[in-house]
């Protein structure tokens, strides 16, 4: 079992997806869980009761990650009213789905913006947080969430792919920087993941299927096993893995 009993813990885009599942798993191993939202708010309050009936503390905060100002300050609120920080979950992400000879440059930034840079400010800011609290041989974590984007070409997700490609190195180099402060930085890259945004997408019935068929588990992969996961990864049974992707798509791509 998972015991995150009295861990500190933010999770990014916690209002929907992989994200809600996300906080609700860490919550459910004993963490008190910030979340963030940006539009979503009565989503975010629903993540935040479910973490209250849990017995657990939590903060809803609105962030928006694209924008620095709001970026950089979410941490130090957040480690200031939880009493620090153990686990930063950096997963929220988007930038829109279109042709990469379509996107506009101010398109890209914002990718960027959300994806990229919002995850390096996000663990400059916790890395003292971090710290301070890896102490009598406990570590803290901080946990992405990249996708085959990072390595494969899908259809209009050249900007976002590119994002998650940039998320995979940084959570190599950041883990390099912060290792031998007591912080394990790793990634999970999940494959095609059956959430309500994807459900919104034309087509993604077939997509599914696809998966499905292509799948060792014969099911899609669901957001609460993301958050299994990640859950780990944040445990201190994870403590020995540093500055790797975790793949997990139920062996999807160990076919040709
Ligand atoms: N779904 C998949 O198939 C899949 C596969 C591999 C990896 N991933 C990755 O897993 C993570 C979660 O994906 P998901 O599908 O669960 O996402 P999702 O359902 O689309 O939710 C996105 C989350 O990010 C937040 N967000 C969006 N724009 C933001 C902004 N400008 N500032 C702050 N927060 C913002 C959203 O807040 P609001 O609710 O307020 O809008 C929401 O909480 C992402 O990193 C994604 O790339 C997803």
């Amino acid at each position: 079992m998972i015991d995150l009993t009295g861990r500190l813990a933010l999770v990014t885009g916690g209002s929907r997806g992989i994200g809600r599942a996300t906080a609700v798993a860490l919550a459910e191993a004993g963490a008190d869980v910030a979340i963030t939202y940006v539009n979503s708010r009565r989503n975010a309050e629903d993540v935040g009761a479910k973490i209250l009936e849990l017995g657990r503390r939590t903060l809803v905060v609105r962030a928006d990650l694209s924008d620095e100002d709001d970026t950089t300050h979410l941490v130090d609120a957040v480690a200031e009213q939880l009493g620090g920080l153990d686990i930063l979950v950096s997963n929220a992400a988007g930038g829109g789905f279109r042709p990469l000879l379509e996107t506009s440059g101010d398109q890209l930034d914002y990718a960027i913006h959300l994806n990229v840079r919002a995850f390096m400010l996000l663990t400059q800011k916790a890395a003292p947080h971090l710290e301070a609290r890896a102490v009598d041989g406990r570590r803290s974590k901080v946990i992405t969430v990249s996708s085959w984007g990072a390595e494969r070409a899908l259809p209009m997700y050249g900007a976002i792919g590119a994002c998650k490609a940039a998320i995979e190195s940084m959570t190599r180099h950041a883990a390099l920087e912060l290792g031998h402060r007591g912080i394990n930085v790793n990634c999970v890259r999940a494959g095609v993941v059956d959430t309500g945004s994807l459900r919104a997408l034309p087509g993604v019935e077939a997509v599914l299927e696809e998966r499905r068929q292509r799948s060792m588990v014969d099911r899609n992969i669901q957001p609460e096993d993301v958050a299994d996961s990640i859950a780990f990864l944040a445990s201190d049974r994870a403590n020995m893995i540093q500055g790797q992707t975790l793949i997990l798509d139920g062996g999807t791509s160990l076919r040709p």
